[in-house]
Order: C-alpha cells, then structure tokens, then sequence
C-alpha cells in the first residue's frame, strides 16, 4: 500500500538499523513501538534540515529513532534520550555502541518526568515519544527549555486512529486527545500534524 509504496522509494535503511528493526520484531512483544523504515527516515531528514546542536529524545525503546536523529546533529552536538525500562535501555546502550555516532548519544536511564529538570540543556529538537498520559507535562516541561525557533515532536497523536472517534475511549487515546486540544489551543507556538505513521504532532516554538 502507500506505505511499502514510500518505503520503496525511499533511501533503504542502513545496516545496523535493519539490524534493530529486525531484532526488535523477533524478541520484543512491544516491537510495534518502533518508528521502523519510512517515519525513521523523516525523523533523520527532519534532523538534517534543523541541524541540531542538542537533541531530546523522550522514550528510547530499543534505541532505532535516537540513531535516525543523532544523524543530522552538527559537530559537536550531542543527543540526550530518556528510558524508563532498564532492559530497554540496556539493549539501546548494545547497539549505540556499535554505531560510530555513538559517541555522542547520552542516555539516560529513569522516569523522563525526573530527569528532564536535571539536564540543564538548550534544546534546539525534542522527540516526544513517551507514554502516552504524561504528554502534556513532558510539553510543559521542556518547552521552557527549547531555544526560540526550536522544534517538538510528538509521536502517535493518531493513537492508532482512536482520537478520530465521535467518543474518544481508553485512557491512552484520551491522554492524547487531551494532548492535542492543549497544543490547538495554545498561540504561544506555531503547529501542524504530519500524517506519517500513527501522526506526529510538529511544534515550533515562538
Ligand atoms: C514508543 S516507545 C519509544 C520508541 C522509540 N522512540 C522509537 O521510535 O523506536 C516508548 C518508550 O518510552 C518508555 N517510557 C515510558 N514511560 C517513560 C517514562 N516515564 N520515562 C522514560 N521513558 C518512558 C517506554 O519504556 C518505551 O520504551
């Protein structure tokens, strides 16, 4: 469909992040949660074109959407990413060593809402991908810290389609539904929804 459509015609994935798709798929009961082919190359060109001093990556999982980001930062730069899960972590840690931008990826092992106000960075990117019901906070938290013409996005702001029904049900989709109320309401940023994927919500601030 357009999706295998689009992942045809995009630039294939490199070596070692085939390798996560695949590991993740074989041994992660969760590997829906990966960004895969197609949103992870958006990720890495949206990266390019900002050219990024300091990257936030809130939700790490195995580690495959911090390696797209990490590609577009400029000499120097550094990307920040919170897990909350320990065994996740542990895997993303596995394969950031075995990339060459290694090096500049710091991870962060803990709840994102604790360790967001110790890093004393100017964020000039933040992917938000997290769970689901502390959207908000996590906006609220680093929008402070995202420099003037910085930009935050926001994965599965479709939840899955859910938020389009006449009555929104479940707590995650409500959170997002909620989430996305929040971010049209507000004037203090500029926004719009990319429909890739399960929707990302992409928000600069003013
Ligand atoms: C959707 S997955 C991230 C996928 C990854 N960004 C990618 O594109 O491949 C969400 C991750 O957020 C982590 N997470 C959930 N709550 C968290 C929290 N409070 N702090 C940090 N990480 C959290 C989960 O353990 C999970 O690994």
């Amino acid at each position: 469909m357009v999706q295998q459509y689009a992942e045809a015609f995009s630039t294939p994935e490199d070596e070692l992040l085939r390798e996560i798709n695949l590991y993740t798929r074989q041994h992660h009961s969760e590997h829906q949660m990966l960004s895969g082919h197609l949103q992870g190359k958006l990720l890495e060109m949206i990266s390019r074109m900002i050219q990024p001093q300091r990257i936030l990556e809130i939700g790490t999982f195995t580690g495959y959407s911090a390696l797209c980001l990490v590609k577009g930062l400029v000499q120097g730069g550094q990307l920040h990413t919170i897990e909350l899960r320990e065994e996740d972590a542990a895997i993303a840690k596995g394969f950031f060593n075995r990339s060459s931008f290694g090096s500049r990826i710091i991870l962060h092992t803990g709840n994102a809402l604790n360790v967001i106000p110790n890093l004393r960075e100017t964020w000039d990117l933040v992917f938000l991908d997290a769970d689901k019901v502390s959207y908000i906070e996590y906006f609220k938290l680093v929008l402070p810290q995202v420099r003037q013409n910085g930009f935050i996005l926001a994965d599965n702001i479709f939840f899955h389609g859910e938020v389009l029904a006449a009555e929104v049900k479940g707590k995650n989709a409500k959170a997002i539904s909620e989430f996305n109320e929040f971010i049209r309401e507000r004037n203090d940023i500029d926004k719009m929804i990319i429909t890739v994927r399960d929707g990302l919500y992409l928000v600069r601030k003013l």
